[in-house]
């Protein structure tokens, strides 16, 4: 272990420190980001469009600099590993990310399959895809073509294709964008489960008031370059119980 890792208080999953990063020179998107993120944390990303929440995230999951380039200046710990230098294999034991985009995800045949697939690739104990699929309910779409589900489903798949892997961070790229009042609320529900069973940390990219509030300990606010790091605010509305309903 490092003198650096030594420093780090067991009970952060995260650290960034002094990050910055551009696209283009001199174009910085984030400048000079201080972070600690405990462990179980389910966190809030949110902030404008355009305002770095993406960039951020792809950082956190080695895509920035291993896929998109860029000028990446500080340092990223994740469960002590030093993301800028780690393995994609490496990273992706312990960082999974759901991405925007549904469809760019799945490529196998049959749900099953796609579940499958991310175990036999980081070598991992393929009866945890029996467990995820468990989890999250969809037993029975095991032998279903992924592209023909709907949106709330095929976000279930994906999910269950990472929880498979028990990532300790899950990053979720604006999960609730494409789905209806019901998609949300078994989200929130899978969310909320998911942070408590297994004591997942979370970091939750939304523009979604409702999903922030009833979520979220911690908001990270990404406002002209810099994060903030705040509570979740009262004002964020808090809905109690709408089960009623569906
Ligand atoms: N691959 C890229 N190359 C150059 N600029 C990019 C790239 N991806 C995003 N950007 C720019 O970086 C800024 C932050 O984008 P992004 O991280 O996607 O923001 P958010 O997710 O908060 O909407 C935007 O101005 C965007 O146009
Ligand atoms: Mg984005």
């Amino acid at each position: 272990m490092s003198s650096h890792n030594s420093e780090i208080n067991s009970g952060n999953l995260i650290e960034v420190k002094d990050l910055s990063f551009a696209y283009k020179k001199n174009d910085w998107i984030l400048r000079d980001i201080n972070i600690r993120i405990k462990k179980g944390e389910v966190i809030g990303l949110v902030g404008d469009s355009g305002s770095g929440k993406t960039t951020f995230a792809y950082i956190l999951k080695g895509i920035i600099p291993q896929i998109f380039k860029g000028y990446l200046k500080g340092n990223v710990y994740i469960n002590h590993l030093d993301i800028r230098k780690a393995k994609i294999v490496q990273i992706a034991k312990i960082v999974g990310m759901v991405f925007q985009d549904l469809n760019s995800q799945l490529f196998s045949n049959t749900v099953k399959e796609e579940i499958l697939f991310g175990l036999q690739n980081l070598k991992l104990n393929l009866d945890w895809g029996k467990e995820a699929m468990d989890f999250l309910n969809i037993e029975s779409l095991a032998e279903e073509i992924p592209m023909n589900l709907s949106a709330g489903q095929k976000q279930r798949v994906i999910l269950a294709s990472i929880i498979a892997t028990k990532p300790k961070l899950l990053i979720l790229d604006e999960p609730s964008a494409h789905l209806d009042f019901k998609g949300k609320y078994s989200l929130l529900k899978n969310i909320k489960r998911l942070n408590s069973e297994y004591n997942t940390t979370i970091l939750l990219i939304s523009q979604d008031p409702w999903i922030i509030g009833e979520l979220c300990h911690h908001i990270l606010y990404f406002n002209n370059y810099s994060i903030k790091y705040q509570p979740t605010e009262e004002k964020i509305q808090k809905v109690p119980q709408w089960s009623w309903i569906l």
